[in-house]
């Protein structure tokens, strides 16, 4: 036993990991060591010698696993400060910068008219950008074969549903579906659902079908705007146009109108700017005229009341639209109507 002893100790000291440890556990303590043999053959011994070496193996048993867990304690130890030696942190070094997005120059944009809007009582409102053709056309007065439907190139799109059925469409056949060409399909939405005094601006995302360029896109941003009351004029339509823009320009801006054909308007107009770029000097951003041709608008048309669901002797207000992306390239002087939805993020970092 004193051999065991001896031996034992020595190995215990030589342990440098916990692996050694664990496996010298093993060898000493477990099935196949030798103190365990040892009390195994105690039932050979005769009875006196059996108390004496079966006391004797149990204490030295304890000793040596004493031992080992001191001995396991401290290469622990060893290695947790090893760590702690090879890795620092150098708490003094910069950082390495996180990149962070940000908000899209149409967005920016888009918040500060929604701002200017609000301001004057105007609540934004939504529609969807897959629209039915009642919606589009039909409800605004642009009867399916009118030829006021070539105005806007139009996506279709195919549908498993044969007859979206609409009770207020008096016209056979228009229950097609598309890409919303203008963002006038929300001014019926919100008149069905709503009653006067109505004051909206409707923002959102347009389709046409046509071939792009650097001022044309099939996909754009509209605004649209709606006020109608008992007595909304053309020269309540003037001040607001007019104050929207200043404030948008950070400018003094004058209007001008000129007669113009919208099928959901009568009468209708095209609505000019002075450019605040030039002071009606001309130059490059309003192609030398001094004047911004932007917007379309006009007096709500009777018969789309009449499809809204309204007595059209009873209400009147004006309606505009104008594309959004051109207010966000001039503003921002972008030459090409396609980078703002390019995801180039060399362009997009710009702003
Ligand atoms: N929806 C028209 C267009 O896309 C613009 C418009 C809106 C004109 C409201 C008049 C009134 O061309």
């Amino acid at each position: 036993m004193e051999k065991i002893r001896k031996n034992a100790f020595s190995q215990i000291a030589d342990v440098k990991n916990l692996e050694e440890e664990e496996l010298l556990r093993v060898s000493l303590l477990g099935r196949k060591g030798a103190l365990t043999s040892i009390l195994r053959s105690l039932k050979e011994l005769p009875e006196a010698e059996r108390k004496k070496v079966g006391e004797g193996a149990n204490r030295l048993r304890q000793e040596i696993g004493a031992a080992l867990d001191e001995k396991k304690r401290q290469v622990e130890e060893m290695a947790r400060e090893g760590v702690l030696k090879k890795e620092w942190l150098d708490v003094t070094r910069p950082g390495v910068k996180q990149e962070r997005g940000h908000l899209h120059p149409i967005t920016k944009v888009l918040r500060e008219a929604i701002s200017i809007f609000s301001a004057m009582g105007f609540e934004v409102a939504e529609g969807p950008e897959v629209e039915t053709e009642y919606y589009n056309f039909d409800a605004l007065n642009i009867p399916a074969n009118h030829p006021a439907r070539d105005m806007w190139d139009t996506f279709w799109l195919r549908s498993n549903q044969k007859e979206i059925p609409n009770p207020k469409s008096q016209i056979p056949n228009s229950s097609g579906l598309l890409l919303r060409t203008h963002t006038s399909p929300v001014q019926i939405r919100y008149m069905e659902k709503h009653n006067p005094p109505i004051r909206i601006i409707a923002p959102g995302l347009t389709y046409r079908y046509e071939a792009t360029d650097a001022s044309h896109d099939f996909q754009f941003w509209q605004l649209e705007g709606l006020m109608v009351d008992k007595n909304v004029s053309i020269a309540s339509f003037k001040a607001i146009i007019q104050e929207f823009f200043s404030k948008l320009f950070k400018s003094k801006i004058k209007i001008r109108l000129r007669p113009s054909y919208f099928p959901f308007v009568e009468p209708g107009f095209e609505v000019d700017l002075s450019c605040p770029y030039c002071k009606e000097k001309g130059c490059s951003i309003c192609k030398k005229t001094g004047w911004l041709e932007i917007v379309g608008a006009g007096m709500v048309h009777p018969d789309v009341f009449k499809a809204a669901g309204y007595n059209p002797r009873n209400v009147q207000g004006f309606a505009f639209g104008f594309g959004f992306d051109r207010i966000v390239m001039m503003k921002y002087k972008i030459p090409d109507i396609r980078f703002l939805r390019s995801g180039d993020l060399r362009f997009l970092k710009q702003f």
